[in-house]
């Protein structure tokens, strides 16, 4: 150090100092508190129910590929890679078909308002490699092709709605002519087994537009409320696949809040232990992501600890499918959301509109089924927490604080449903009919309610009962 400097030397270290904090200094999600994810997360793990969207130039095709149905059950959205079309062929036919009508991601964002979702996830990009944003780093996308921003106009339609956005980006690509597909047995292509059309492919290329997309998509639309990531196999996943670990720094880097999915890695670490859809593991180290994503089931029981997601379908696509009539009903939606809930997930109920943006009359109908439940029932559904039943007969139930909400689907043939409390009531109602008389009566195994013979509601009745002190199960120990 020179002479001279010693006698600033308090200076010195007060403006490093003032200078230090004023630096944005990026957190890991591993460096963070337990407290700190719990407050980062907090939201989402109230919210339980959210809109999946899978749109973009597949939707136009509507699983019709030279005239005929490619297949009437099955994701849509990967109609390139089931016809097996090159990029050219499959944009040349679908651009001409994908047409948003003005306005249509308000239709989208009032029904989810409407049927109870506190957030909307949407494909900027899906593995067709189209980005529904203006991109500068790309000319397939939105602002390239039909020059308008989808992104930001599905953004202000939810925040107009008062819900939280979630960017589903795919990593797998069909577009890129630098991506290595054939470095991966397990991922899907189009061109799977062929040589590359175009001779070598440096995939580093592909990582840096693949970086350059998602930093714009970060950095130009505000708050970006969750990163839902697709996909990664066991033999291309991770660093190796996707530099996963910058990605994820710099997603972290933009949103210091957002919610990240798991699907960059499939690792066990990550909660993945292999290929297929049932391939989820229990477990989830935070540098990999803060949820888990069941896809199409429900795991049988529920995961303390973890947190997950279970994304499903309307009927069996994700993507608009004029051929796919397998809708669900909306008693097997509500149930699904309840048992979700009851196991302490979230339910991620996906919709797939039509090139146009419009929506089917079958998913308006099964949005608004759920919301007219939710309406009623709403509470026995956000900031709960799962069932401390092992498993009831009748139902399901959730619990929030002292309170826990009994979801009856089966209505027990006497009226009354027994539960294994040893607790006192101190009050109880259905939350669809709360003037109805229901008795609390001590039963050999604890606790009967009688509920009298009918069912306030077909799809799921709820009673809401008040205990005395948090939950005593018979046998068990709750907290
Ligand atoms: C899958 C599919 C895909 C869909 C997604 C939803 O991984 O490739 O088409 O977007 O899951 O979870």
């Amino acid at each position: 150090m020179h002479a001279t400097s010693l006698y600033r030397k308090p200076l010195f270290v007060l403006v490093t100092f003032a200078l230090a904090a004023l630096m944005p200094r990026f957190v890991t999600a591993a460096e963070e508190t337990a407290a700190q994810r719990d407050a980062r997360l907090q939201w989402w793990r109230e919210a339980r129910f959210g809109m999946f969207v899978h749109w973009g130039l597949y939707s136009g095709l509507a699983g019709t590929w030279n005239g005929k149905p490619v297949a009437t059950k099955g994701g849509m959205e990967w109609i390139q890679q089931r016809v097996k079309a090159d990029t050219d062929t499959y944009a040349q036919r679908a651009l001409p078909l994908f047409r948003p009508v003005p306005g249509f991601a308000g239709e989208w964002a009032r029904l989810a308002k409407a049927a109870g979702c506190r957030y909307l996830v949407f494909t900027t990009k899906h593995h067709d490699g189209f980005a529904l944003h203006d991109s500068k780093v790309s000319d397939y996308d939105a602002g390239s092709r039909i020059n308008r921003d989808l992104v930001r106009e599905i953004v202000a339609a939810c925040r107009a709605e008062g819900l939280r956005v979630g960017f589903y980006h795919s990593v797998i690509d069909w577009h890129h002519d630098q991506y290595e597909y054939a470095r991966s047995k397990q991922l899907p292509h189009p061109l799977k087994g062929q040589p590359y059309p175009n001779g070598t492919r440096d995939h580093a290329k592909y990582l840096d537009y693949l970086h350059a997309e998602v930093n714009e998509l970060v950095s130009n639309y505000g708050r970006v409320d969750i990163l839902w990531w697709d996909y990664s196999a066991v033999d291309f996943q991770g660093d190796e696949a996707w530099r996963a670990t910058d990605l994820m720094r710099l997603v972290r880097t933009k949103q210091p809040g957002v919610v990240i999915n798991n699907r960059l890695y499939r690792t066990p670490e990550a909660g993945w232990k292999g290929m297929g859809t049932e391939g989820y593991a229990p477990e989830l180290d935070p540098r990999f992501g803060d949820f888990i994503t069941p896809e199409q089931h429900i795991p049988a029981t529920g995961m303390p600890g973890i947190d997950w997601e279970t994304c499903m379908t309307l009927n069996t696509t994700w993507g608009f499918s004029e051929h796919d009539h397998a809708w669900k009903s909306s008693e097997t939606l509500v149930r699904n959301l309840v048992d979700i809930a009851s196991k302490g997930g979230n339910y991620l109920l996906n919709i797939g509109p039509k090139g146009d943006g419009t929506l089917t009359p079958e998913t308006v109908k099964a949005f608004q089924a759920i919301g007219a439940w939710m309406k009623v029932n709403g509470e026995s559904i956000y900031g709960t927490s799962a069932s401390p039943f092992a498993s009831l007969p009748w139902g399901r139930a959730t619990r929030k604080g002292n309170t826990l909400y009994l979801h009856v689907f089966d209505w027990p043939s006497n009226g009354a449903l027994d539960l294994p409390l040893q607790n006192q009531v101190r009050s109880v109602k259905f939350l669809a009919a709360p003037k109805a008389k229901i008795t609390a009566t001590a039963s050999p195994g604890g606790l009967r309610l009688n509920l009298g013979a009918t069912s306030p509601d077909s799809m799921a009745s709820v009673v809401a009962v008040e205990l005395d002190g948090a939950p005593r199960v018979a046998g068990t120990t709750v907290k």
